[in-house]
């Protein structure tokens, strides 16, 4: 190995936890190292995460609105053509646009770029095999941040070959549209990339094991709102249905099914099957073993409040330990864990972090669902507003989904806020902010949205009215439904 350099901080991974973390420490005068494999920055977000399926979200949706949504806006089109190698290259140039950005940042910041697997090798040392097959380095780190990422679960005897049986990382990569598509898991990916295909032309099934959509964390009521929006859009769901494995057939496969009460069972064929359950932190040669870190019953890093390991200078951030799978969790755990090393105190307002899902239209939340609240035995009031009754909505002819308050019954401050409609990912900021000042829904309701009334007007007609009036009907009425 090569002779040991010194860091203060060496952060292993850079994704958004890592890159983050990265660029906020050298900003805080700390000699800083990023490891990373991949051979580009950004992390599972930037390469085959948010910014790629977000670009084929956008895309896709605009194909399907000028398919079936433009006629009745007085718009007649000719020959409409599906051209998926230019939008895959669309979202080719949008990743790589992104993850050179943030190289660039790197320097700007004088972050160390390390390409290579990063392996812990002593309570200071990151030994780093580089990805050009060089000779191993040896980092020498006062700190380390350790921000490794997560990986598709796998269903067991279902091989991932990423072309038939893919997992997101397929998924945003297929050359052909596939004529049915069987979707494991009716979490976020399922019903982001389901989407994309079923907007493409592909007939989508989705298998769930549990009785509602959305994953763990959205609001039921909204649950069913969204599924019943997307089999309108055309894709199929089976609830309540576990898939007992799948046959591969050269030109089929047969995804094999059963009631998850027992009993009924069906083959669906398939094209393509995405696996969609969930994802699980990823720790694979990073040496945990070495220095005796543990990791949990689910593969995540222990750490305690303020991301520490067992070895106090090593603390860990993002989708490699607990909490919620989202980019800006981690990158907001990146920047406190800099400050707790820097300042010796952090901060991260995990009751305040939202979750979009970036359907048509979309779905968005922050703070506590409906069923937590009831099963928290709370008492709590609820305000909601339909965007067909909105002004913005319906001059858009885009009025699907609503607007959800749920606040306390006695002190009327917001418990949680859940939307559905067209912008939802970037109305619920507002809700974000609201509940990170621990406002009220009267606190937001007086707050003028649209006409100059007691406080600084906002424009009409705009889709935020219907965030207005949902807080509006938590405490009082609104006035337009
Ligand atoms: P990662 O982004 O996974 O980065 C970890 C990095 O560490 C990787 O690049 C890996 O190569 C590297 N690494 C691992 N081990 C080593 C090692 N030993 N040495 C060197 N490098 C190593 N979240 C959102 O908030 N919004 C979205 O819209 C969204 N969309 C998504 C869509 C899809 C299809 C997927 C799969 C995920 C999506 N997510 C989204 C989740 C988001 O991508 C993750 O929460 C986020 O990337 C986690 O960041 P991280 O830094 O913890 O880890
Ligand atoms: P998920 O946890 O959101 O959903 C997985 C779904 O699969 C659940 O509904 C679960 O009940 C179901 N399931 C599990 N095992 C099953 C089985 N054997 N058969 C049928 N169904 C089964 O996980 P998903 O969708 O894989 O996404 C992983 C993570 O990526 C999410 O937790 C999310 O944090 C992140 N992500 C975020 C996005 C965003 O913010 N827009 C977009 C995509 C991913």
């Amino acid at each position: 190995a090569s002779e040991a350099e010194e860091h203060d901080v060496v952060v292993i991974g850079g994704g958004p936890g890592g890159y983050v973390a990265a660029i906020k420490a050298a900003q805080e005068g700390l000699k800083t190292a990023c490891v990373e494999k991949r051979g580009t920055l950004g992390g599972t977000c930037l390469n085959v995460g948010c910014i790629p399926s977000k670009s084929l979200l956008n895309n896709s949706h605009i194909y399907h609105q000028i398919l079936h949504d433009v006629e009745n806006r007085g718009i007649d089109v000719g020959d409409v053509k599906l051209n998926l190698t230019q939008m895959m290259k669309a979202k080719e140039q949008s990743v790589s646009g992104l993850t050179k950005g943030i190289e660039y940042l790197f320097k700007k910041n004088g972050v160390d770029y390390v390409k290579g697997t990063g392996t812990i090798a002593g309570e200071h040392e990151i030994e780093v095999n580089p990805l050009d097959g060089g000779e191993p380095q040896t980092l020498r780190a006062r700190n380390i941040i350790i921000a490794t990422g997560s990986e598709a679960t796998p269903f067991p005897g279902l091989e991932i070959d990423e072309k038939r049986i893919v997992t997101s990382t397929g998924a945003i990569a297929l050359t052909e549209v596939p004529e049915k598509m069987v979707v494991i898991g009716g979490g976020i990916i399922g019903l982001e990339m389901g989407s994309v295909w079923s907007r493409l032309g592909s007939e989508v099934t989705v298998v769930e094991y549990l009785g509602a959509i959305g994953g763990p964390g959205m609001d039921a009521e909204m649950a069913k709102t969204m599924q019943r929006i997307l089999q309108k859009q055309g894709m199929k769901f089976k609830l309540n249905t576990k898939v007992m494995g799948g046959d591969v057939e050269p030109n089929n496969i047969k995804v094999n099914v059963e009631s998850a009460e027992g009993g009924k069972s069906e083959a669906i064929d398939a094209d393509v099957v995405l696996v969609a359950i969930g994802r699980r932190p990823y720790t694979a040669n990073l040496g945990l073993e070495n220095v005796g870190i543990e990791v949990d019953e689910r593969g995540r890093i222990v750490i305690d409040q303020e991301y520490r390991t067992k070895i106090p200078h090593i603390r860990v951030i993002g989708d490699v330990t607990f909490g919620a799978m989202l980019a800006h969790k981690a990158e907001e755990e990146g920047i406190a864990a800099v400050e707790y090393i820097k300042k010796g105190y952090g901060h991260v307002n995990y009751g305040a972090i939202p979750s979009v899902m970036y359907t048509h239209p979309e779905a968005a939340w922050v703070g506590q669902t409906e069923q937590e609240v009831k099963a928290a035995g709370k008492a709590y009031s609820l305000g909601s507003f339909p965007f067909s009754a909105n002004s913005r909505a319906k001059t858009n002819l885009d009025t699907e989904g609503m607007v959800k308050f749920i606040t306390d019954k006695e002190t009327d401050r917001i418990l949680g806020i859940h939307i559905i409609g067209p912008n939802a990912g970037e109305m619920i900021a507002e809700g974000v902010l609201a509940m990170e000042y621990g406002a009220s829904s009267e606190d937001i309701g007086r707050t003028s949205h649209e006409w100059a009334v007691l406080t600084l007007s906002k424009a009409h007609p705009t889709l935020s009215e219907a965030f207005k009036e949902a807080a509006m009907a938590a405490f009082s009425k609104p006035i337009h439904a």
